[in-house]
Order: structure tokens, then C-alpha cells, then sequence
């Protein structure tokens, strides 16, 4: 789909238009932008008449006698069958610019990769008609927005046979090297030299072994210390030999959606263009039983030297991340967000409705619920208190993996929690969120990409205050 801007709407041809509204904002400047007689008069009628109240997700569709107006949609185009649509601005805000193309980018989302019969795209071309000079940028930025969040769902659409961590490692370097980063992928080898023991055990019995990717944005002229993100990329948990139960293994595709949501931001960066350093790092790895998987009461050493009791082989998220935040110690980090979709029991806690928001930082907890908010991408303050880790007593390691299920999500954020010690640092457990069950006016039923607009809100508030 092309997006594209004109200054009015053609002269020819029977067109299909579509103009969105505000709830309450004074309907008589709408329209300024060249309907015609016919399609003005009709629009006019129906907003006056308030059976159109301009709610999220109404819509109506009008049919004008007379003009070259075919179809009037007021709100949302997707379902009318049309090849091109023309999308009306309200006025000239950058704001609602950014707001159409991301619009148009992700309410025209479909995975069909794997269909035989592929169901043609819904519209080959948007075009914004009233969007001024300084709505332009604006609205690139936004369908940039929904090229990455397209991105984030297709990777965590793509089967586990289709993306082991070796094709995860390899999209994050396409999308890193074609965003300006520099890309390593660490495999096996470097991962031992690395002392990254608790990654390698977790993939140990895949046929394809983990991968530690790391991109790195420079910034122009500063020394800063960089902002690290980093993302779970297991391509896909089986639970190890702490097997999950059928029903619960059949998503777990979507367990790499942490890496997704990184790799979705660094598709953004070079149009936030932020004045310091961005890093973001993915372990990844492939959770499997088989006769040379990580056993029950194993002890693995993370990077940092400290031994973990494998208590339950289905915790292994955890497991990764402290390798992954051992590596961003030695980058001496301004912050360090991970997102993770790390426990069944933030499911439990906050339906699909927000993902756990779990730091000690109370500064750097303002900063994620304000790119949360501006976003909608939702995010609750869940607590880490020391009681959790003190369940995590080990008789054997330093620590135990996993613990009661009561407290899940605040115990494995505990658990990371010991491995971010002295740094600013923030866990978003997104096992809430990367998935809906449901359709929704902005996506359909499946992976969402949670993680890649509120990550990019963020580090434009960053880049607005640096
Ligand atoms: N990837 C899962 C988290 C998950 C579980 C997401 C169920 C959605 C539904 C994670 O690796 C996991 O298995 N966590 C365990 C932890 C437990 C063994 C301490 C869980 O939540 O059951
Ligand atoms: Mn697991
Ligand atoms: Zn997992």
C-alpha cells in the first residue's frame, strides 16, 4: 500500500473518501477540504442530526446522490471495498497527520504468508488530502510507525520452524544494518567465551543453537552513555523437560515477542534520531527437551558469576535476560529496559488489558507510563519488594529459578531485579499484551507488537529533553 499526499481530490472518477472526526470538537469546520455539494450537504445533515457521535471506532458509511462522491465514510475505510481511498484531514495538525498514516499502516495489517489462497490487499492506495507542510513529516513519521509495528507481528507471527534463532538473529541484522546500527550476532562459540552459561543451557537441546545479537545506534557527536533495550527472543518454548501441557505450548511462537518489539524500535531511530547511544540486545534461543537438555536441578553460571538452580526448565526467560543484563553492565548504561513475555501470571493479573511494569526507579517508571499513556500501549506498576528474591533461596546456587506461583510475575522480576543491581532499570513483562484474542479497531486477533510505539514515544520524550 502507498501513502501518499494531494492537495485536493481529483477532478475525475468516482471516489471513495473517508474523514475521521472528534467526539465532541465543533463539526462545522469539517469538510473544508473539496467535497462537493452533494457530499457536504449529506455529511452535514448527519452530523447535525447527532445520530453520529464520532465514539472510537463508529463509523458510517454514506452514500451522496449526484456527485463524484461514490462512498463517504465517516471514520474507518477497511471494510468498503475499495482500491484507493482518499482520507480527508480534519485540519492541518502534525498530531493527526501521524495519526492517519499509522492508521493506515495498521488497520490495513494481515499475515498470510501461509495461506495458498492469499486474500488481495485491502487497498492499494491511501491518499491525504488537507495535510500541510508541517503535517507531511508528521505523517511519514506515522507510517514509518506502521512499517515497524508490522514488522514486530509478522516476526512473532512466523512459526517456530520458520524462525529458529539463527532467522531471529538474521531479521534483527536486515532491520539494524538498514536502520544505520552496527549489528554483532554472537553464536555458540563467543557465547562461551562470553561466560554466558545460563543462554547457552537453555538452548542447549534445540537443533538450532541461541544467538546473542546486539545492535548499536551511535549518536552524532556525543559521549553519552547509551540507553539499552533488550528483548526475550525464545523463538519457541516447549517449557524444556519441565514440559507445558499441549494447550498451553500452542502460542508459544510468540515468546520472542520482547526481541520483536527491539527490533520494531530500531526500524524508528533513524526518524527519532536521538541525541545518545541506543542498544538493544537479543538472546535468543529455542527452549526444547531432548536427551542433552538443561535437567531440574542443574546449576548454570550467568555472565555476572552467579550459579543458578535450575528448579523448573520452563523459567528460562529469566535465565537468558541475566545474561543479556550482564552484558549491558559492562556498557554502563544510562537505563536498561527489558521486555519480556516472561510469566503466565501477569495474564492472571491484568488480563490483556496492560503489561506489568516492574522497577524500583520511580523516575524511570514516569518516563514508561507517560510514553504509555500517550500511546495507549498500557503499562501497571506491579512491586519488586526484597520479600519476593528471598524466595528464591537456593540450598545448592546463589539462587533458584523458579519459586511459588503465587507472585509469579512480581517474583521473576525479583529474580531480574538481582542482575540489574546498581543499574537504572526497568522489566516489562508483556506476556499480557503481545498477543489479543480478540479484533481490534487497530489490529487483528493475534501478535500486536506491544512494545514498539510506547518504546519509541519514550525515546522521542528522551530526545525532546536531552
Ligand atoms: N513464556 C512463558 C510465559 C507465559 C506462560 C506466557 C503462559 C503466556 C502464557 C515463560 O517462559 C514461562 O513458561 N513462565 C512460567 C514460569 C514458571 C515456570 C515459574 C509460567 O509463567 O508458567
Ligand atoms: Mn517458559
Ligand atoms: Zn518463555
Amino acid at each position: 500500500m502507498k501513502v501518499t499526499i494531494s492537495k485536493r481530490l481529483p477532478a475525475r472518477g468516482r471516489l471513495t473518501v473517508a474523514i475521521g472526526t472528534f467526539e465532541g470538537r465543533d463539526q462545522g469546520r469539517i469538510g473544508r477540504a473539496g467535497l462537493d455539494r452533494p457530499a457536504g450537504a449529506i455529511l452535514r445533515t448527519l452530523l447535525a442530526s447527532g445520530d453520529f457521535r464520532a465514539r472510537p471506532g463508529e463509523l458510517q458509511v454514506l452514500h451522496p446522490a449526484g456527485g463524484r462522491i461514490a462512498r463517504l465514510i465517516v471514520r474507518r475505510a477497511r471494510d468498503a471495498a475499495a482500491k484507493n481511498l482518499f482520507l480527508i484531514a480534519f485540519d492541518d495538525e502534525p498530531s493527526i497527520a501521524r495519526a492517519m498514516g499509522e492508521g493506515a499502516g495498521l488497520g490495513h495489517y494481515r499475515f498470510d504468508r501461509f495461506r495458498s489462497t492469499k486474500s488481495p490487499a485491502p487497498l492499494a492506495r491511501v491518499e491525504m488530502i488537507g495535510v500541510g507542510a508541517r503535517g507531511e513529516v508528521a505523517m511519514r513519521t506515522g507510517v514509518r510507525i506502521g512499517e515497524a509495528v508490522s514488522i514486530a507481528r509478522d516476526l512473532v507471527a512466523t512459526p517456530g520452524a520458520d524462525l529458529p534463532p539463527e532467522k531471529l538473529a538474521a531479521a534483527a541484522r536486515d532491520v539494524g544494518r538498514a536502520a544505520g546500527a552496527r549489528v554483532t550476532v554472537h553464536g555458540p562459540r563467543e557465547l562461551e567465551r562470553l561466560g554466558m552459561g545460563a543462554l547457552l543451557a537453555v538452548g542447549r537441546a534445540s537443533a538450532h543453537p541461541p544467538r546473542f545479537v546486539i545492535l548499536e545506534r551511535r549518536a552524532a557527536r556525543t559521549r553519552r552513555r547509551p540507553v539499552v533495550v533488550i528483548g526475550k527472543g525464545v523463538t519457541f518454548d516447549s517449557g524444556g523437560l519441565s514440559l507445558k501441557p499441549a494447550d498451553g505450548m500452542v502460542r508459544m511462537k510468540y515468546d520472542m515477542s520482547g526481541a520483536a518489539a527491539v527490533i520494531g524500535l530500531f526500524h524508528l531511530l533513524p526518524a527519532l534520531d536521538p541525541p545518545f547511544p541506543v542498544v538493544g540486545l537479543i538472546p535468543t534461543a529455542e527452549n526444547m527437551p531432548g536427551g542433552r537438555a538443561l535437567r531440574p536441578g542443574d546449576v548454570v553460571r550467568t555472565m555476572d558469576g552467579t550459579t543458578v538452580e535450575v528448579t523448573n526448565t520452563d523459567a528460562e526467560g529469566r535465565l537468558l535476560l541475566a545474561d543479556a543484563l550482564g552484558y549491558a553492565r559492562k556498557l554502563e548504561p544510562e537505563c536498561v529496559v527489558d521486555l519480556a513475555t516472561l510469566t503466565g501470571a501477569i495474564r492472571i493479573a491484568l488480563g490483556s488489558l496492560a503489561a506489568g511494569l516492574f522497577t524500583p526507579d520511580d523516575a524511570l517508571a514516569g518516563e514508561l507510563e507517560a510514553a504509555a499513556a500517550a500511546t495507549g500501549e498500557r503499562v501497571w506498576r506491579m512491586p519488586v519488594w526484597e520479600e519476593y528474591e528471598a524466595e528464591l533461596r537456593s540450598d545448592t546456587a546463589d539462587l533458584v529459578n523458579s519459586a511459588s506461583r503465587d507472585g509469579g510475575a512480581s517474583i521473576a522480576a525479583a529474580f531480574l531485579a538481582r542482575f540489574a543491581r546498581g543499574m537504572r532499570w526497568a522489566h516489562l513483562d508483556i506476556a499480557s499484551t503481545a498477543w489479543s484474542l480478540a479484533d481490534r479497531p487497530d489490529q487483528p486477533r493475534g501478535p500486536t507488537g506491544f512494545g514498539v510505539r510506547l518504546l519509541a514515544e519514550w525515546i522521542s520524550r528522551k530526545t525532546a529533553s536531552a
